[in-house]
C-alpha cells in the first residue's frame, strides 16, 4: 500500500490513459472471443453445445471406446457373429489392430462372418483386406503430441504477453492491498502453467480435464478483476 501515492491510475497522463484503456478494452474483447472459440471447438466435441469435462476429455484424450468397428459389433452387426468371435475382434481393435494378428487369426474370423456382405455388396466397406478393415478400426486418441507441443508453446508465449501488460497496468491501481495485488498478478501465470500441463495430462489421464476447467476459470477471473479495476480507476 506504500505505492499508493506513487502510482495513481486516476492521475496518470491522459495519453497513457488512452493507451491503457484501448489496450484493456481490446484485450478484454479478445478474451471473450477466445472463450467463444473454445465453446465452438472443444464445446462441441461431445456433440452437445456448452463446455463440459467430456468435451475436454474427447479433445485431448479422445474417445477410445470409439472405433466404428466396435460400435457396430455392439450394434447393428451384433447378429453377424457369435459372442466369442465378436469379443476376439473387439480385443484386436482395442490392441491397436496390429497387422500380424490380422494375418494370423482375425482375417479368418472376418472372412467367415463378414465378407459374404463386406466384399460383395457395393457401397459398404470391403473387409477382405487389412487396408479395408483399417478404415473402421481407428481409435480416436485425441490431440497428438506434435499438436499439443505446437498449441502449448503458442499459448504460453502469447498469453504470458497479454498477462504481462494487464498485470503491469494493474500495478498502478491504488487502494488495493499489496497481498491482493500480488495474488491477482501471479494467479494468471500459475493457472496458465497448470492449464497447459492439464492438456498434456488429460491426453493420458482423462481426470485431469477438471484441472483444465479450474485453470481456465481461475485466470479468467483474475484477469477480469485486473481489467475492471484498472478501467474503473482510470
Ligand atoms: C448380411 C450382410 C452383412 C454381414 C454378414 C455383415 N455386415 Fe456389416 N454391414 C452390412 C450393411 C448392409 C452395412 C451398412 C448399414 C449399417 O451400417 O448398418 C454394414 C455396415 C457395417 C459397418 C459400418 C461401416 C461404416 O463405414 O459405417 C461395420 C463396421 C460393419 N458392418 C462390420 C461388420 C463386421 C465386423 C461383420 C462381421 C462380424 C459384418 N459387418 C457382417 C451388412 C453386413
Amino acid at each position: 500500500m506504500s505505492q499508493q501515492s506513487k502510482h495513481e491510475l486516476s492521475t496518470i497522463d491522459v495519453s497513457l490513459k488512452a493507451l491503457f484503456t484501448g489496450y484493456l478494452l481490446v484485450v478484454g474483447l479478445g478474451l471473450c472471443m477466445a472463450f467463444a472459440q473454445i465453446l465452438f471447438t472443444h464445446g462441441m466435441a461431445d456433440g452437445k453445445f456448452g463446455l463440459s469435462v467430456d468435451d475436454i476429455v474427447y479433445s485431448y484424450y479422445g474417445n477410445r471406446e470409439g472405433s466404428r468397428l466396435e460400435m457396430k459389433l455392439q450394434g447393428s452387426m451384433k447378429l453377424m457373429a457369435d459372442e466369442a468371435t465378436r469379443a476376439e475382434i473387439i480385443k484386436w481393435v482395442r490392441n491397436g489392430s496390429p497387422e500380424d494378428t490380422w494375418n494370423s487369426s482375425i482375417q479368418t474370423l472376418v472372412t467367415a462372418n463378414c465378407v459374404r456382405c463386406h466384399g460383395v455388396i457395393p457401397g459398404i466397406p470391403d473387409y477382405r483386406t487389412y487396408e479395408g478393415i483399417k478404415t473402421v478400426t481407428a481409435i480416436d486418441e485425441g490431440a497428438t503430441v506434435p499438436t499439443l507441443a505446437r498449441v502449448s508453446h503458442i499459448h504460453l508465449f502469447g498469453i504470458a504477453f497479454i498477462f504481462f501488460f494487464i498485470g503491469f497496468i494493474f500495478t498502478k491501481t491504488s487502494g488495493i492491498p499489496d497481498w491482493l495485488k500480488v495474488t491477482a498478478i501471479s494467479f494468471p501465470y500459475g493457472f496458465l502453467a497448470t492449464d497447459v500441463f492439464s492438456w498434456w495430462a488429460t491426453k493420458w489421464i482423462p481426470e485431469f480435464a477438471y484441472l483444465t476447467i479450474i485453470s481456465g476459470t481461475g485466470y479468467s477471473i483474475a484477469s477480469a478483476f485486473m481489467i475492471f479495476t484498472s478501467l474503473y480507476q482510470m
